[in-house]
Parts: structure tokens; sequence; C-alpha cells
């Protein structure tokens, strides 16, 4: 029944990749990664393209499928694919984190990711995974090359530069300037209800989407049935995905779809609006469309009230099997740390870390030094909580900021050597 509904279904979303739940056309699939040139705010571009589509293909599969997916990497960067939100029960080898699961492909290489689809129904999507090339398949638009733009940031210890868009199925809308051909406009019949897949391909920003004069029905999250709701605006993390009903009953006429984040924190977002076309069949391109009412980007009450809506269907058929026997607890927080670096613009560098530990990229894949017991790229002892507790949550910018790396021989002695350019 699921099944048939999500196969009579249009596609909206900002960039939907992988469909669990409809008709399996692809199997052993040859994709090549290319670079093409694309073009968007007046702006061309080398960017990955995958079978020569940006953004890439859509990949229809059926609960209980097998998929074997051969990417040849045509690009000039190493890469790998992750399939995101994909559980890959006991087949971590197809996950695709690049030096997590697998080392990336190789210019010139392919690697056949054989997948089971198992126990999951709904919208997933799939992207380039390593460092910020998850930017090139869609999702921001940055007019330079993000790559050299982060990688030159980084050596100046300076956040990495803000998109200049973000793009609805790799369109920015008519707000922005070059975006005749860049507009996406979605065409609907008046009566219908239509299943919207929403994914969130940002990098980094959470995000509101509203359609104006259409309220949504969410019906499913990241490929998990959820108890409906109707909400006139959703948010959407980035890398989460969420299907929606949306009934076709207003007054026949154009209406934007619209994005643009959530940020309450005094970081810099680019809180630019992007938006595609909801067009009743019949309406002439010329009627001007209704932009919806989106909230504040620091409305922390909404973003508070909407993800205090978020239940699992949990029925009979669909049940929300929470383990309920808890072995050990972990408490974990997320920082963002300052840490000293002698070549930075200001000495000190920005550097994420979970309970004050930074992730330090290996040199090989994480699961294969874990597969063939090589020592010395991870360490175990993980702390369960944090080291020294704090307020977390409003730690003074004066406190002491600086984190902990966490490959094997890091000592904090190994780390200060390192940050001060003494060569081990
Ligand atoms: C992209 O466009 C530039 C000029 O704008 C051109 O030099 C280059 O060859 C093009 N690259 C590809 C892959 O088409
Ligand atoms: C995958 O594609 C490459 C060419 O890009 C080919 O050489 C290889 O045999 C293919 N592998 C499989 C398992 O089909
Ligand atoms: C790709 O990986 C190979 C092997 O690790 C390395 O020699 C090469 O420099 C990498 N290419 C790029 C562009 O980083
Ligand atoms: C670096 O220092 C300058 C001048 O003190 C300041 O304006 C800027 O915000 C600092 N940048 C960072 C990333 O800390
Ligand atoms: C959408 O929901 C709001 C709030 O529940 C309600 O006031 C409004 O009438 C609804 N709009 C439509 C078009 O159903
Ligand atoms: C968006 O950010 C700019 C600064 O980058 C700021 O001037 C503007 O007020 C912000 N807009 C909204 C709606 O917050
Ligand atoms: C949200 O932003 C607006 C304008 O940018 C500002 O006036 C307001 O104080 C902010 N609200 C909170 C709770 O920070
Ligand atoms: C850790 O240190 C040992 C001994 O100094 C060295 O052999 C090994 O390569 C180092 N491992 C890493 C990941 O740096
Ligand atoms: C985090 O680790 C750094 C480096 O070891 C240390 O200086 C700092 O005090 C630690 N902070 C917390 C909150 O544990």
């Amino acid at each position: 029944m699921a099944r048939r509904v999500s196969c009579s279904i249009v596609s909206v979303l900002i960039l939907a990749f992988f469909f669990v739940g409809c008709l399996s056309f692809l199997t052993a699939e040859e994709v090549p990664l290319r670079f093409k040139n694309a073009s968007r705010l007046c702006n061309a571009k080398p960017i990955v393209t995958i079978n020569g589509m940006f953004p890439g293909p859509t990949i229809y599969v059926r609960e209980g499928d097998q998929l074997q997916i051969n990417v040849t990497n045509y690009a000039q960067y190493n890469m790998s694919i992750h399939w995101h939100g994909l559980k890959q029960f006991r087949n971590g080898w197809a996950d695709g984190p690049a030096y997590i699961t697998q080392c990336p492909i190789q210019t010139g290489h392919n690697y056949v990711y054989d997948i089971n689809v198992k126990g999951q129904r709904g919208t997933l999507w799939w992207h380039a995974h390593i460092l910020w090339l998850r930017a090139t398949v869609y999702g921001e638009w940055w007019n330079k090359d993000i790559e050299t733009s982060v990688n030159q940031a980084n050596k100046l210890g300076l956040p990495p530069p803000m998109s200049d868009a973000h793009t609805i199925n790799g369109k920015p809308g008519p707000l922005f300037p070059c975006s005749e051909k860049h507009t996406y406009a979605q065409e609907v019949l008046p009566g219908k209800t239509y299943l919207l897949r929403i994914v969130n391909a940002a990098l980094n920003d959470d995000l509101f989407f509203a359609i104006a004069g259409h309220n949504m029905t969410v019906v499913e999250i990241d490929a998990v049935y959820t108890k409906p709701f109707t909400t006139q605006v959703l948010q959407i993390a980035p890398g989460q995905t969420t299907n929606v009903l949306v009934q076709m009953d207003r007054t026949p006429g154009r209406y934007f779809m619209a994005a643009r984040p959530f940020m309450d924190a005094p970081v810099p977002v680019d809180n630019k609006t992007a938006t595609e076309i909801l067009q009743y069949k019949g309406i002439p391109d010329i009627i001007i469309p209704i932009l919806p009412q989106l909230p504040a980007p620091n409305d922390t009450s909404f973003a508070l009230n909407y993800n205090q809506k978020l239940r699992s269907l949990n029925t009979r058929q669909f049940p929300a099997n929470v383990p309920t026997k808890i072995d050990r607890n972990l408490f974990v927080t997320i920082g963002l740390g300052v840490n000293s670096c002698p070549s930075c613009q200001n000495g000190t560098q920005f550097t994420a870390s979970l309970n004050n530990i930074t992730f330090v990229m290996p040199r090989i894949g994480l699961l294969q030094a874990h597969y063939f017991n090589t020592k010395g790229v991870f360490e175990t002892d993980f702390p369960d909580k944090p080291i020294k507790a704090f307020d977390y949550t409003n730690a003074p910018l004066t406190a002491n900021l600086a984190t902990q790396n966490g490959n094997d021989n890091d000592t904090e002695q190994n780390a200060n050597a390192r940050m001060q350019g003494i060569a081990k």
C-alpha cells in the first residue's frame, strides 16, 4: 500500500536522489563521475557531475533489493560516494565516507558499491563524501571553487566561506541574478494531493522550507514513517530528508516554495532565500508568484516547537523498536574550539570536537584499520563523558577553548609540537 503511494507521486525536492520504495530499475549500473562546466548566478565553473548530470540521477529501489553501483572516477579529485541514511546492516564497506569505511576512489579507478536495502522505506539520498567535495554534486552553490576556498581559509585559520546561494533541484530561483534559466517550476494538477520528497543537501545549514498558501503534512523523515502532522513551515537539518503531502486545493496560480537557513548562534550564514515555483496547470508564466512567510533566521522557539512534533508512526506494522535495555551510557558534547595555529592569520584556528577531542583525518580507512587490526590509526578509549565538566552551552569566550587531537600518538606534547610546526 505504502509502496503504491510513493510511486504515484511527482517529486519536488531540494535534491532527492534515492527513493526507497519505488520501482527498481537500476542494478549493476555504471556511474561515472566527471567534471563539467556548470553556471549559476552569472558564474561558470567546473563541477563534479554524475552520468553527466548536475544534480545527479534518481535511483529507485524496492525494499529488499540488492544494488550494485559501479562508480568510476574521471574527476581530478579522489572521492567516494556516501549512501546517506541507508542502514547498510553488516555492510559497512558500502557506506562510503572517505577514510572512514574506505579509501577514496582514485582518479581513473572504480569501486563497486554492493548495497542491500532492508527495513527502510521513503526518501534517502547520495552524495560525494570527502571534505567539502560533498558540496559538488548539488545543494549549495559557491561561485568560486569551494575546495580551493576552504583550503585557503583553513591555512589562514578563518571560517570557511559562506555559499553564494542555496539551490532547489540545483537551481537558486529568480531572486538571484542570471536565474531565468535556473528556476525550477513544478507543474501540478488542481485537486490532487502530491508527495514532495525534500532533502536538505546543504553542507552545514539547517533550513526552513515553506510553500506559499499551502500547508504540508509531514509523513516520513529519513526513511521512517512519522505520526502525520500539518505545518505551514518545516525545518530540516543538513543531510535530513522529509516527505510531505500537499493538497493542491488553492486558487490555481503560481506559488513560491522557499528555503532559508535557521541559525540562532552568532555565526554568519548564507541567509538568502532559494525559491522554486509551484505552478498550477494552465497558469501562464507571466503571473508573479507569491512568497511564503518564513520564520526569522534566529527563531529558536519555532525550531523547538517544530522538533517537539516529530514522533515515529509506531503502528503494529511499523513499530518504533527502541531498545530499552541500556548497556552503557554515553554523554557526548559537540563543541567548536579554538586551537593555537602559529601560521594562521590570528594565530588561532577554529576546531570542532566531541568531548573535547578533534578528529584527525587518517591516511587509511578506519574500517580497514579495524579489519586488518592495523595499530596506530585510531584509539579505542574515546571518553564516555566530557573529560572536564563545565557549562556546555554557555562557556565564556575567555575560557580555555583548546581541544585535544584524536589520533593514536596524540599526547598533548605531540599536538603542541605539531602546532608549532616541529616535524615529528
Ligand atoms: C569550462 O569553461 C572554461 C572557460 O570558461 C574552458 O576553458 C574549459 O575548457 C571548460 N571545461 C570543460 C570541462 O568544459
Ligand atoms: C566497472 O566499470 C569499469 C569501467 O569504468 C570496468 O572496468 C569494470 O569492469 C566494471 N566493474 C564491474 C564489476 O562491472
Ligand atoms: C589521490 O590518491 C593518491 C593515492 O593516495 C595520491 O597519490 C594522489 O595524490 C591523490 N590525488 C589527489 C588529487 O589528492
Ligand atoms: C582576526 O583578527 C582580526 C583583528 O583583530 C579580527 O577582526 C578578526 O575577526 C579575527 N578573525 C578571526 C577568525 O578570529
Ligand atoms: C494551514 O494551517 C493553518 C494553521 O493550522 C491554518 O490557519 C490555515 O487555514 C491552513 N491553511 C490551509 C490552506 O489549509
Ligand atoms: C542576512 O545576513 C546579513 C549579513 O550577512 C544581514 O545584514 C541581514 O540582516 C540578514 N537577514 C536576515 C533576514 O536576517
Ligand atoms: C533575531 O534577529 C533580529 C534581527 O536580526 C534581532 O532584532 C533579534 O534581537 C534577534 N532575536 C534573538 C532572540 O536573538
Ligand atoms: C605513532 O608513533 C610510532 C612511534 O613513534 C610510529 O611508528 C607510528 O607511525 C605513529 N603513528 C601515527 C599514526 O602517527
Ligand atoms: C581540552 O583539551 C585541551 C588540550 O588538551 C585542554 O587544554 C583543555 O583544557 C580541554 N578542555 C576541556 C573542557 O576539557
